[in-house]
């Protein structure tokens, strides 16, 4: 097993290596994700050894309108959107996003001790609806503008 820390993305992080496969991720987190850090528009947790990165998911406050399964009516429930996660091919199916998801999901907890937070959201990207589904979010409707949104209730 890699050992690794989990920690905030830091300008002495080595990204240039990075590849997850997915351009528009990876270009997130080479071209965007510090100075979308620095100007507080989300917080991006790396997994890493030293600067050398494995991984990363970026976070941010938000909220969402939906009815959630104790709900009448459909209501703006606060929460977290998880923006974005990577892994680098290199460590790719090694559980290494589990561990950044607890993170996560943790961070997310621990927020809403002292903040109402009662979801962790995602817009996911094409095909990955299923890797989300087997980490138990879940849809809020499986058709329309929706199809492609998954929750976790913290609850
Ligand atoms: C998706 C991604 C983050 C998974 O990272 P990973 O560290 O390899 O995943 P893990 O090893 O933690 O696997 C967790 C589970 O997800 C499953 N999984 C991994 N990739 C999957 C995919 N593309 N589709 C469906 N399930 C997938 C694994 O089989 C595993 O399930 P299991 O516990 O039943 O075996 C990684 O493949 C990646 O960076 N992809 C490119 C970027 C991307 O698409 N990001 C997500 C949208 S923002």
């Amino acid at each position: 097993m890699v050992k690794f820390t989990i920690g905030m993305l830091d300008s002495k992080m080595a990204l240039d290596r990075f590849n997850c496969g997915n351009d528009l991720v990876n270009r997130f987190l080479k071209e965007k994700a510090y100075d979308q850090q620095q100007r507080k528009l989300t917080k991006v947790y790396v997994i890493h050894r030293g600067a050398d990165v494995f991984g990363f998911y970026a976070i941010a406050c938000s909220s969402l309108r939906l009815r959630l399964p104790d709900m009448t009516s459909e209501f703006r429930v606060p929460g977290m959107l998880l923006g974005m996660i990577g892994v680098d091919k290199r460590y790719q199916g090694k559980g290494i996003s589990k561990h950044l998801i607890d993170h996560c999901i943790s961070l997310s907890k621990s927020i809403g001790k002292t903040i109402a937070c009662r979801i962790l959201y995602v817009d996911a990207l094409g095909s990955m609806v299923d890797y989300y589904e087997k980490l138990a979010f879940r849809y809020i409707s499986k058709t329309g503008s929706d199809r492609h949104r998954l929750y976790l209730d913290l609850l």
